[in-house]
């Protein structure tokens, strides 16, 4: 197979707007950890784009630039910060009732600029997140309006910061469990659906159709439908504009695509994993509403079977008992807590375990993936690259694939073919790994 022709990638000039759905923790804590890490305030760590490095070439040329050094990334300096949200609060608020950041230390030194992000009226409808009861929203629930309002606030906003580009990020709720169905499948059928202010088209949709009509990559957060519909990731093709998967991977979904391959790559079995959170910030309060939850456990099921792929191996994977639940528990706020349970079998079949507690921050460990989000489908954007992002898997619990095609989860596969994209991008040499020519040489 040959290697496609690098594409041109254009620099990044001019300022960059952020629009987020959503004014919550994961949200403000990404803008105040910019804000922060601008000001030499706070360190941008877990931040692939900002921290990471990329070996270009031999292992023996010792050349291995930081990624944003490498890429032509916008830089922080460049982004210009817009949001929606349900509740009128700015950033500042918001940041201050999250309760994610010391406000001493990481929100009063930067208020100026929190205060400065104030949401616009959400498009909003109770029925897709119930436990959620905001008065800023559009003053019309019909989906045509709300739409048209998007798109105008999406206008007005790129003119009003004098923007050169966008990128839209759902850091909203997670919405109520919807298949795609019939509406979903072509324009013709959604749009019809659009007027007919059908129940199965939510709001995430119309933001992400919004998006893709203005020509504005889309990256989804949260487990909910949205550019994963047939209709849309089609239209994202059709008009060349950069979508990826959804569900940030951040805690114990991140662990378990590190522990999985593990067990495959070992060939040892395994007869059950049993997950449990405690949260108690407002994603977890939605979530406590069973409609809601369907929607986040389809997401975090998902991944086990992909990796472990039980019909290739009956014997170590074909009867895997996988249990998935999040119980709402406010004193923890933000500081969520999980834990998993993993039965394996070893040689001959004796039974082992794996317990793991994780105890770990929501939106500290999002933050740095809406950052790289960001920028990395910016990035798509000036090099052309329309459509599914697959090299963006690396961020999702549900990575965005061709039809057809099963998702890749394994975060080291995941970050060598983010790795050897940007490799390709900028003309240099994939790597493979095979390395036969350091022997060949000898
Ligand atoms: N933090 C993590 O580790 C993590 C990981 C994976 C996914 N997520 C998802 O990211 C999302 C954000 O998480 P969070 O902790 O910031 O939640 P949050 O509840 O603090 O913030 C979500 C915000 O979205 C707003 N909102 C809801 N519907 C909206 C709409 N239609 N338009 C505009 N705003 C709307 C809410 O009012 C709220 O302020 C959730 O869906 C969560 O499941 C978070």
């Amino acid at each position: 197979m040959t290697t496609p022709p690098s594409p041109t990638v254009a620099l990044a000039t001019g300022r960059l707007g952020v629009l987020t759905v959503g004014l919550g923790a994961v949200a403000s804590t990404l803008i105040a950890g910019v804000e922060l890490s601008k000001r030499g305030l706070g360190s941008p760590i877990g931040s692939l784009t900002q921290m990471g490095t990329i070996r270009l070439g031999k292992r023996t040329e010792d050349r291995s630039p930081l990624i944003k050094d490498f890429v032509p990334l916008a830089t922080l300096d460049d982004i210009v910060w817009g949001a929606w949200d349900v509740f009128p609060d700015d950033a500042y608020v918001s940041a201050s009732r999250a309760g994610v950041l010391e406000s001493g230390k990481h929100i009063e030194s930067i208020s100026d600029a929190l205060r400065e992000v104030r949401p616009m009226q959400a498009a909003f409808e109770r029925k897709y997140a119930r436990n959620l009861d905001g008065e800023h929203v559009k003053p019309t629930t019909s989906k045509r309006a709300m739409l048209n309002a998007i798109r105008e606030d999406i206008n007005r906003f790129k003119e009003e910061k004098q923007c050169d580009r966008l990128v839209m990020i759902w850091c909203a709720s997670t919405e109520i469990f919807i298949e795609p169905g019939r509406v979903h499948m072509d324009l013709e059928s959604f749009e019809k659906a659009i007027d007919a202010n059908d129940e199965t088209v939510s709001p995430a949709q119309l933001y992400a159709y919004a998006a893709l009509l203005e020509g504005v990559p889309f990256a989804n957060g949260a487990p909910n439908l949205a550019v994963d519909a047939p209709v849309l990731r089609q239209l994202a093709t059709d008009r060349n504009v950069a979508i990826s998967g959804k569900d940030f991977k951040t805690g114990q979904t991140l662990m378990k695509t590190v522990l999985a391959p593990m067990l495959k790559a070992r060939m040892l079995g395994l007869s059950g994993w049993y997950s449990t959170n405690i949260l108690g910030n407002r994603d977890g309060e939605v979530l406590d509403a069973p409609e809601n939850f369907k929607t986040k456990e389809e997401s975090k099921l998902g991944v086990l079977e992909d990796i472990l792929q039980p019909s290739k191996y009956p014997e170590l994977y074909g009867n895997v008992f996988h249990k998935v639940s999040i119980n709402y528990y406010p004193p923890r706020g933000d500081a969520k807590e999980g834990w998993d349970n993993i039965d394996i079998t070893g040689w001959l079949g004796y039974p082992m375990q794996i317990k793991v507690n994780f105890l770990c921050r929501d939106s500290i460990l999002a933050a740095p993936l809406a950052l790289d989000l960001i920028l990395f489908s910016d990035l798509a954007a000036r090099a052309g690259m329309g459509g599914i992002q697959e090299w963006l898997s690396f961020y999702y619990k549900s990575p965005q694939v061709a039809p057809g095609l099963y998702p890749e989860h394994d975060l080291f596969i995941q970050l060598t073919k983010l790795k050897n994209t940007l490799r390709w991008m900028m003309g240099e040499d994939v790597i493979t790994h095979l390395g036969r020519e350091y022997y060949e040489e000898m």
